[in-house]
């Protein structure tokens, strides 16, 4: 399979590219740093580029995608997480960049994909529990995460060739939960004791074993109807 994954660099993005690469497939990576250990590896393709650059993006995406032909599988999986604050006092100077990455950089990638005449066979978004959950303290993450879902959604009726979803993929021990364990306790927000609970717990795999569950999850969602919204906890 062509494989495209974004956010190679680290975590689950980069777990998801070794897992795919070993299976014998051909993966497109695209993060603004590249990771030794991939890089290493033949069927492994990189673009380093700022997904927040948009300008940038519609110079050097294109010929990375007409390198690959066409793609059987898109996984969306870039993401930014902001400080952990009241959403009152998020400027929206800060909320910008946390929707350049987590949505807006999707549309502009999904729009290139779907102009090619030979469409992605399935898309998935990488999204979280915070787009439903709600919780104190998630501000510009959690409104990115939604308007994600309600993207995908919006892509998969438009697109019926193509399966869309967008799939939580439940705790992840990678730098993004490092920045949260690194947080003082501060009572408003008590889902970051749960989540650092969870860390010291074995509650949360490396993200190796989170890529196997998602990987497993991907093949699941075909079975689903395509725009919904998935929990890899609940699949
Ligand atoms: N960790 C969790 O527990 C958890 C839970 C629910 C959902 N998620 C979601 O899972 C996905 C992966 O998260 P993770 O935990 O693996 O995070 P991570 O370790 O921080 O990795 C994030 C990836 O996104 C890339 N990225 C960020 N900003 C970018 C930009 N401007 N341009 C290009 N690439 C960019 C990073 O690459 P560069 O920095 O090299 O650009 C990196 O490869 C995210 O969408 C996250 O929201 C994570």
């Amino acid at each position: 399979m062509q494989i495209l994954i974004t956010g190679t660099s680290k975590g689950l993005g980069s777990g998801l590219a070794a897992y795919y690469l070993g299976r014998g497939d051909s993966v497109y990576g695209i993060s603004r740093t590249s990771n030794e250990m991939l890089d290493k590896q033949l069927g492994f393709h990189f673009l380093a580029q700022d997904l927040s650059d948009f300008d940038a993006m519609a110079k050097t995406v294109p010929g990375f995608f007409k390198k690959a032909g066409n793609f059987d599988l898109v996984i969306l999986n870039a993401g930014l997480l902001p400080e952990i604050k009241d959403l009152k006092d998020c400027s929206l100077d800060e909320i910008a960049p946390v929707m350049d990455v987590n949505v807006w950089s999707n549309k502009i990638l999904i729009d290139l994909l779907i102009s090619n005449p030979d469409k992605p066979g399935q898309v998935v978004a990488v999204s979280s529990g915070a787009s439903v959950y709600g919780n104190r303290g998630w501000n510009a993450y959690s409104i990115s995460k939604a308007a994600l879902n309600m993207l995908i959604k919006l892509y998969a009726a438009e697109q019926p060739e193509t399966h869309f979803s967008s799939i939580a993929p439940g705790l992840i021990d990678s730098g993004m939960q490092d920045y949260i364990y690194s947080m003082p306790h501060d009572p408003r927000f008590p889902s970051l004791d749960k989540l650092k609970e969870a860390k010291t717990s074995g509650e949360m795999p490396a993200p190796a074993e989170a890529a196997r569950i998602f990987a497993e999850s991907v093949i699941k969602a075909r079975g689903e109807e395509s725009g919904s919204f998935l929990d890899v906890r609940e699949m």
